[in-house]
């Protein structure tokens, strides 16, 4: 059977709806409970539910064969996996934000609040841009508001968060999406199997 690591929440159930028109069903996970494995031995899959930021580990150290992670997570942990579809699906942006009234200057150091220090350093460096990044675990949107950075990097989807709390795009980092992703040795030994998903699961992406 091949493993499959589902990011828990709403992007997990939308792709998983892909894996099932892509003949990929679990019955089994459809009736949600506690449980956090479920398999069905004729279409040949094993799907567990993870925390999203866990699925690259799960699939890096070959507890998964295959997984769906966030293009910010694999910018942001740059694991050793292959990734091998765009899944077009969870679409949203890595963007820079801060309050309308913010002004960049050259002579101080930029405070940046984010959850992706790599993604944000990234950013600034190729800018030769000093700044100091405040690493966050959630709620970034308040750093700014309180004044414990000048700028967040963060992932913006509608907009709402930042316009409900007085802030403003600055500038788009990079696009964001869910990807399909294996783990390297699984696609040389069970590379039949990976290619016959990935090719039905592609026939399911939206235009
Ligand atoms: C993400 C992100 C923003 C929000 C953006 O947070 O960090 O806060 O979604 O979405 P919007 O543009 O549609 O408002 P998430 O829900 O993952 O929670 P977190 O802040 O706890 O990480």
């Amino acid at each position: 059977m091949l493993n499959i690591a589902l990011p828990k929440g709403r992007l997990g159930d939308r792709v998983y709806e892909m894996l099932k028109a892509a003949g990929y069903p679990c019955p089994a996970l459809e009736h949600p409970d506690r449980r956090l494995v479920f398999e069905n031995k004729e279409a040949g899959v094993r799907y567990f539910w993870v925390k999203p930021s866990d699925v690259t580990i799960y699939v890096e150290r070959g507890a998964a064969d295959l997984g769906i992670a966030g293009k910010d997570i694999l910018l942001e942990n740059r694991p050793a996996l292959y990734e091998l579809l765009d899944l077009k699906t969870g679409i949203c942006r890595m963007a820079v934000a801060g309050p309308p009234s913010f002004q960049d200057s050259r002579d101080r150091v930029l405070r940046v609040a984010t959850k992706f220090p790599k993604i944000a350093g990234d950013y600034y460096a190729a800018r030769s841009r000093n700044v100091e990044l405040i690493k966050l675990n959630g709620s970034i949107e308040l750093a700014p508001v309180l004044g414990l950075s000048d700028v967040i990097v963060d992932i913006v989807e509608t907009g709402t968060t930042l316009r409900e709390n007085g802030l403003a795009v600055v500038d788009t980092v990079c696009p964001i999406s869910a990807r399909l992703v294996a783990n390297p040795a699984s696609y040389r030994f069970r590379r039949e199997e990976i290619l016959k998903l990935q090719e039905s699961l592609a026939a399911q992406i939206p235009e």
